[in-house]
């Protein structure tokens, strides 16, 4: 089976961002693939984060995984600070990354604006640990969100430059982006991406965790326009596009159909329509939730995803110090 791999940040609540972009693709791909799953806590550290919280964030994060329907049977899921090969291989990889590919990464040059007090050089050297994070593990596909393309193009250029330097080492993966949800907006501003990593409490984000209510309530004061009609149009209508693309997300049907659906809507019930489902979504994505937290299924994850993730990253990190010369 085709191997196919992807992490997430625990920097912050996850958001409904998160959860249609990848999780729900990491979902339905365990049935075709070999699937490794994990927490890229690593990452996290370039943004500043109290560490009971990123400690919490972590635990969610896995229990999230397991609720939205990962299964350990079939997907590996492990903490990147677990697997110890993948600091080492980063730093390999950043050896092999020019700085000028790094400063045209558009995620730095966002996040060294909005966090201006902490530019660490983490920030600056973060693709090629996730190159890192990658290549160990020679997957085939890199199930992302749309944010993440410019770190998966990094990553295939990087494959290929070591393995025409060295002789062929590793699969160069390829990118693979849900069909609708690649790209959720902010409900309030819908020019810009929904993240986790923006301040807590935006009205414009859906936290995974948000209750019934608050939910129901984002998505109905989620900015509109003045058109009055529901199409999918990204320049003129990008916040009533945005609730299509979250409903057809959910209800995994394509946007037309979303379009067909709602061609008679008035924005408001629209927008009631569009809560009912996420709410719905969410509500048993949260019971799951609740469950798993209260057990201890978390840890027996981890703790298998530790050894079966170290493995495989163990030997590719071997064959890389070959090539390279490291080692007599
Ligand atoms: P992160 O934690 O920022 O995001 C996790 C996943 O969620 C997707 N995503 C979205 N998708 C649609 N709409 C949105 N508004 C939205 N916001 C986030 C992201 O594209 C991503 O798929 N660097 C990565 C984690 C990482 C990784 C890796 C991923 C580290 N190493 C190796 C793949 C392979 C990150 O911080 O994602």
């Amino acid at each position: 089976m085709a191997r196919a791999l992807s992490g997430i940040t625990p920097s912050g609540k996850l958001t409904l961002g998160n959860y249609l972009g990848a999780m729900k693709l990491f979902v339905k791909m365990q049935e075709m693939y070999e699937m490794y799953i994990f927490v890229s806590n690593l990452h996290s550290l370039t943004l500043e984060q109290e560490p009971l919280s990123r400690k919490k964030n972590t635990k969610d994060l896995v229990a999230f995984y397991l609720a939205s329907g990962l299964d350990i049977n079939k997907t590996t899921i492990f903490l990147q600070s677990d697997v110890l090969m993948h600091a080492q291989l980063g730093w390999i990889m950043q050896c092999h990354t020019y700085m000028g590919e790094l400063a045209r990464m558009t995620q730095f040059k966002d996040k060294s604006t909005k966090h201006s007090d902490n530019i660490n050089v983490g920030l600056f050297t973060y693709p090629p640990l996730m190159v890192a994070d990658i290549l160990l593990y020679d997957p085939v596909y890199v199930p992302v969100g749309e944010d993440q393309r410019q770190h998966v193009e990094l990553t295939r250029d990087l494959a290929l430059r070591f393995n025409n330097k060295y002789g062929e080492t590793f699969v160069v993966p390829e990118l693979l982006l849900t069909k609708n949800g690649a790209k959720i907006m902010s409900l309030a501003d819908p020019t810009k991406k929904m993240s986790k990593s923006d301040d807590a409490g935006d009205k414009g984000c859906i936290y995974l965790l948000d209750d019934a209510k608050t939910i129901t309530k984002k998505i109905k004061s989620a900015t509109t326009d003045s058109i009055g009609k529901v199409n999918f149009d990204e320049e003129q209508q990008p916040g009533i596009s945005n609730l299509l693309t979250i409903y057809a997300a959910i209800e995994d049907i394509s946007i037309k159909e979303a379009e067909e659906l709602f061609k008679d809507y008035n924005y408001a019930d629209f927008k009631e329509r569009v809560a009912q489902v996420v709410v719905q979504e969410l509500s048993a994505l949260q019971a799951s939730y609740h469950d798993i937290i209260k057990n201890d299924d978390v840890e027996k994850a981890l703790n298998n995803g530790k050894e079966q993730a170290s493995k495989i990253a163990y030997k590719k990190l071997m064959k890389v110090h070959k090539k390279i010369g490291l080692g007599i």
